[in-house]
């Protein structure tokens, strides 16, 4: 993983899956591959398998159980997702929380498997203990803005930079920004304010041109990159 770090997070939403999912991740990998920029896509755990036999990008996992092999009904182990052809996983999203012993757990078991974390946290205050479970990034994303259409990088700069901050105490962890991003000025206003990179969910999966909005974001990380040089 390196940056601009572009993180898709489908969810549970109707396009998520099926012939639908297939579509638009399509979709996403032509915009990825057109700028030459990588796009993260972390999708339902029924479609690890179909979309990383289809795809170059990295398909990530929504969320893995630290668990061990072993009599768990239902769990989703990261050997798993590995061998399904997951890049890696998300991890204690707002939606999907875990303990931190788990966390904690589930990096250090993904990291071994050669395999990439992104561990959610949901205020600045956690970017620090989070980092030091040396995930390969943590996503900040205050929980009031998920979903909402108001970007954390215009609503809430004070998150993005505070988090910076925080993120810089340790060493190779990167710092993604998310919740809210609708346009590619907030795309921009992130990267500005000195993310990484940026997660996003609802403005990609909601939109009947996908495609338009990626690009659209993409744009902006490669505008708000040049400006900083
Ligand atoms: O994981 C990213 C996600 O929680 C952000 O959601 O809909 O606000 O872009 P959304």
């Amino acid at each position: 993983m390196k940056p601009p770090i572009i993180l898709i997070n489908y969810k549970a939403y109707e396009n998520s899956y099926g012939e639908k999912g297939v579509e638009i991740s399509k979709k996403i990998e032509k915009v990825s591959k057109d700028y030459g920029v990588p796009i993260i896509i972390s999708v339902p755990a029924t479609m690890i398998y179909k979309l990383s036999q289809i795809l170059e990008i990295p398909v990530y996992a929504q969320h893995v159980d630290a668990l061990r092999h072993g009599a768990h009904t239902g769990a989703i182990l990261p050997e798993m997702i590995k061998d399904a052809g997951a890049k890696g996983s998300l991890l204690n999203h707002s939606e999907r929380k875990i303990r931190l012993d788990e966390i904690h757990e589930a990096v250090t078991r993904i990291r071994d498997l050669g395999l990439e974390s992104v561990v959610c946290a949901d205020s600045y205050e956690l970017v620090h203990p989070l980092a030091l479970l040396r995930p390969n990034a943590i996503l900040i994303e205050p929980p009031e803005l998920i979903g909402s259409g108001r970007a954390v990088s215009k609503e809430k700069p004070e998150v993005i930079t505070r988090a910076v901050n925080e993120i810089k105490k340790v060493e190779g962890v990167y710092l993604i920004a998310g919740a809210g991003i609708t346009t590619g000025e907030d795309v921009y206003k992130a990267i500005e304010l000195g993310a990484d990179g940026i997660g996003v969910a609802s403005a990609v999966m909601k939109s009947s041109t996908p495609e338009k909005i990626v690009e659209d974001f993409v744009i902006n990380v490669l505008k708000a990159i040049d400006k900083k040089k």
